[in-house]
């Protein structure tokens, strides 16, 4: 079973993760994960934190000679700013934990709710740990997943469809076209028109101290029939990619193919019917499930979107108490992003591969590249002869 553990504080001295589970024989390198870091750390909309991180990954073990040998791959990404926080969050008791104490709970984040559960009286202790930070271990952890999929021809793309009251229109672009046209935009957007009026819109709410959320959406192509399980709920494929990106921070909703749209209509304008003709089989002529149905892969490519919510730490202050005093205030902030949904999207094809390549495992599962490649052949027979 592949599986991950991530630790690390947004100004501690690391983030760590260990991948296990990874077959042997499957190419990695730091600068195949350093292409997928970069990419998170880009976007309009970004605060000035972006600047000092320019993350790298260290691959400590499970990776020789260009190729993982089956053990836990441990990955690395120090934090660049470490030099400036090490007095305040050294492990040892000679941390300054009287400095930059944090008593005031800002809303829209876990600081009150995780101070009162974990009793802490310095919300530090919460918020380091709750920051998107984290989200850069994710991202590591995917693009090893992804190095698996990419022997299998499985692409995965991730572009943003909205950016507040900004819609854009990728209809009819093939998810190649999706790609070439979102990696050069500073927006992960494929639709340049309405790119332009996003950063106006971004522009507009950082000069108004205000923040934006949006939608991005991942496409999973080249997929085969059958991965995920109807049989029971922890293993239909729907349900772990839900919760695989409802858990990163800020998402507030997700849909599959029409998703939401799909309670709007009736059945006739929503189920995908079936077709086959001998040159390629059973086949649909139209996507409306998004890749999904009954937990399993059909075939067609996995399409999902996540609704982010606005950045909570806004330049214009929100009203709070403070824990210690019980006295109001108004929320103050020395640096945040206005707007991070690009980022937001490279987290979320992050999350996405690695349960496709959870999913992928299960069904051809093996211990090396070669073993699960014959597993993953003979099947691909077996589905050409149905
Ligand atoms: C890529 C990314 C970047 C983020 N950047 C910020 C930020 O700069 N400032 C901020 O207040 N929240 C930011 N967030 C959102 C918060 O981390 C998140 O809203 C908070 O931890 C509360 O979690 P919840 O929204 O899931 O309930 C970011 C989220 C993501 C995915």
């Amino acid at each position: 079973m592949l599986r991950y553990l991530d630790a690390g504080e947004s100004h501690g001295q690391a983030l760590t993760a260990i991948v296990e589970g990874l077959p042997a024989g499957v190419p990695l390198t730091e600068d195949y994960i350093n292409i997928q870091l970069a990419r998170r750390q880009g976007g309009y909309g970004r605060g000035g934190r972006m600047q000092i991180e320019k993350d790298t990954v260290r691959i400590t073990s499970g990776v020789r000679g260009g190729l993982t040998t089956g053990g836990p791959v441990c990955l690395v990404v120090e934090n660049r700013d470490w030099a400036n926080w090490a007095e305040i969050m050294a492990p040892g008791p000679e941390a300054r934990i009287d400095e930059r104490v944090v008593t005031k709970p800002r809303p829209g984040h876990a600081d009150l709710g995780g101070a009162i559960k974990y009793d802490q009286r310095d919300m530090r202790n919460i918020l380091e740990r709750a920051s998107a930070r984290e989200t850069a271990a994710r991202v590591a952890v995917g693009a090893a997943a992804r190095a698996l999929l990419d022997r299998f021809g499985i692409m995965i793309t991730g572009h943003v469809v909205r950016v507040g009251s900004i819609s854009a229109n990728p209809a009819g672009l093939t998810p190649e076209e999706i790609l070439r046209r979102a990696a050069g935009s500073e927006l992960m957007c494929a639709d340049p028109a309405a790119e332009e009026q996003m950063k106006q819109e971004i522009d507009r709410a950082r000069g108004e101290g205000d923040s934006l959320g949006g939608i991005f959406e991942v496409i999973v192509s080249g997929l085969p029939v059958g991965l995920g399980s109807h049989v029971h709920y922890d293993r239909k494929l729907d349900g772990m990619l839900a919760r695989a990106v409802m858990s990163i921070q800020a998402i507030k909703g997700i849909e599959f193919g029409i998703g939401f749209k799909a309670g709007e209509r009736p059945g006739s304008q929503v189920h995908d019917e079936l077709f086959y003709n001998p040159d390629q089989g059973f086949y649909r002529e139209t996507n409306r499930a998004g890749g999904l149905e009954g937990g399993v892969t059909n075939g067609e490519p996995v399409v999902l979107r996540a609704v982010m919510k606005p950045i909570p730490t806004l330049y214009k202050p929100l009203k709070s108490v403070d824990f210690v005093t019980k006295e109001p205030y108004e929320a103050s902030v020395e640096r945040s992003d206005v707007c991070a949904v690009p980022a937001a999207a490279v987290v979320g094809e992050a999350a996405v591969a690695f349960e496709i390549a959870r999913a992928l495992l299960e069904k051809f599962g093996g211990d090396s590249l070669a073993e699960i490649k014959r597993n993953y052949e003979s099947y691909m027979e077996h589905v050409k002869l149905v």
